[in-house]
């Protein structure tokens, strides 16, 4: 058996505006029905997480994982400048509660890309004043932390962020086409991160990072070289994995690798497997992104907070879990700390501007009555998350796929 560490965190990730449905006060829900909008379809009731996260909590729970991490939203939370919901907070209190509950500890992501409308309007991450906006909400949010949540995420992804920001199509956020940061935004978003890890850290007890969208760029072997690669993926993934110095922990988000030739990003050929998203079928790519930012942040804490594939062939989804679980391995026997993984995502979800189509979840769900369908690999991946282990040999687990 390949063993991980006592204590491993097993579980699945969500976020907010993807799983819960009617997030009408962000600025996401806004994009999706402005008039020409490029999202395929709007959100909606999305998974209906809002009102079902205790039935989601305990299938977790009970397919056999141990956290949860799920993202609070700034927009309920604050509906208007300078306005908080009493009620909002409380109904993340509740969710953090039902997690402990369960015996399921709570991760929670404090800005998962989704901001509020009155945000957006008021100049977004450009906002002279969008640090101490989001350090105020990070203080407002504490009450419910405290003595509760141990990991908190405060940016996710704060890469693609302002990748998005710089972009021409900011709703264009599958396919995402790598454009070039607004770095001004990523100023904004690395003083934001600062300033909330400065609030959360007046409580003892929370450990809190950002989680990186680790992109495992590679040379093309034709035309590429290694300093084609440090200039376009430095200010695209690198840097962000810097700046995770001296944080409690840092998250990994890795899905698939880039090849970056003369031009930019370059498809390698037409004959690789792709997922749903289009992405290259690529399970390595946890392992490489766990190397790097362990490399890069001077070997600060590593959480793999999303990993995972849009397949409508479960099969797959299981080969690539086990694959990237077999990577991620490997770094743990090779010194590095890895405190958990987070499979994305625990349910089908809204995936952007791609909609519905792409399916990401361990779980479905009825698009009418909502009724949760956990897929094979939900199981499968519980009882990895059990054992704490996977069978050494990839065939032993590929016959477990079939019992
Ligand atoms: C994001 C998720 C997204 C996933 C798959 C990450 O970029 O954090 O919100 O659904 O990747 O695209």
């Amino acid at each position: 058996m390949l063993n991980f560490p006592d204590n491993f965190l097993w579980g699945a990730a969500t976020a907010g505006h993807q799983v819960e449905g009617n997030n009408i006060n962000s600025n996401w829900w806004e994009m999706e029905h402005a008039p020409n909008t490029h999202v395929a379809e709007p959100s909606g009731d999305a998974a209906d997480s809002y009102h079902r996260y205790r039935e989601d909590i305990g299938l977790l729970a009970s397919l056999g994982m141990n956290c949860y991490r799920f993202s609070i939203e700034w927009s309920r939370i604050e509906p208007e400048r300078g306005v908080f919901s009493r009620a909002a907070l409380d109904h993340y209190r509740r969710m953090i509660d039902t997690c402990l509950e369960f015996g399921v500890e709570p991760i929670v992501t404090l800005m998962h890309f989704t901001v509020p409308r009155w945000f957006q309007h008021d100049g977004f991450w450009r906002a002279g004043d969008a640090a101490d906006l989001f350090a105020r909400y990070t203080e407002t949010a504490l009450g419910i932390l405290t003595d509760r949540v141990k990991y908190v995420c405060t940016i996710n992804e704060p890469n693609i962020a302002a990748m998005l920001a710089g972009g021409e199509d900011a709703s264009n956020l599958v396919a995402y086409g790598l454009p070039h940061p607004d770095l001004q935004v990523a100023d904004a978003l690395l003083e934001s991160h600062r300033r909330s890890r400065e609030v959360l850290s007046q409580v003892s007890g929370i450990k809190s990072g950002w989680t990186v969208a680790t992109q495992a760029f590679q040379p093309t072997d034709e035309d590429g070289s290694e300093e084609m690669v440090h200039k376009f993926g430095y200010v695209r993934d690198g840097w962000y994995s810097e700046a995770a110095q001296g944080d409690d922990f840092v998250g990994v988000q890795a899905y698939t690798r880039n090849f970056i030739g003369p031009e930019g990003p370059k498809k390698r050929s037409d004959d690789i497997e792709t997922t749903l998203t289009g992405w290259e079928f690529f399970p390595p790519a946890a392992e490489l992104g766990i190397r790097d930012v362990w490399k890069r942040s001077g070997q600060t804490p590593v959480m793999v907070t999303e990993n995972g594939i849009a397949t409508a062939d479960d099969e797959r989804r299981i080969a690539y879990t086990d694959g990237a679980l077999r990577g991620i391995h490997a770094a743990i026997s090779d010194g590095i700390d890895v405190l958990g993984y987070q499979h994305w995502s625990l349910l089908d979800n809204y995936e952007w501007a791609a909609g519905y189509r792409p399916t990401f979840g361990l779980i479905e769900w009825d698009k009418e009555t909502f009724k949760r369908h956990p897929k094979p690999s939900a199981h499968w991946f519980g009882r990895v998350a059990q054992a704490n282990a996977l069978p050494d040999a990839s065939g032993a687990s590929q016959d477990e796929q079939r019992s």
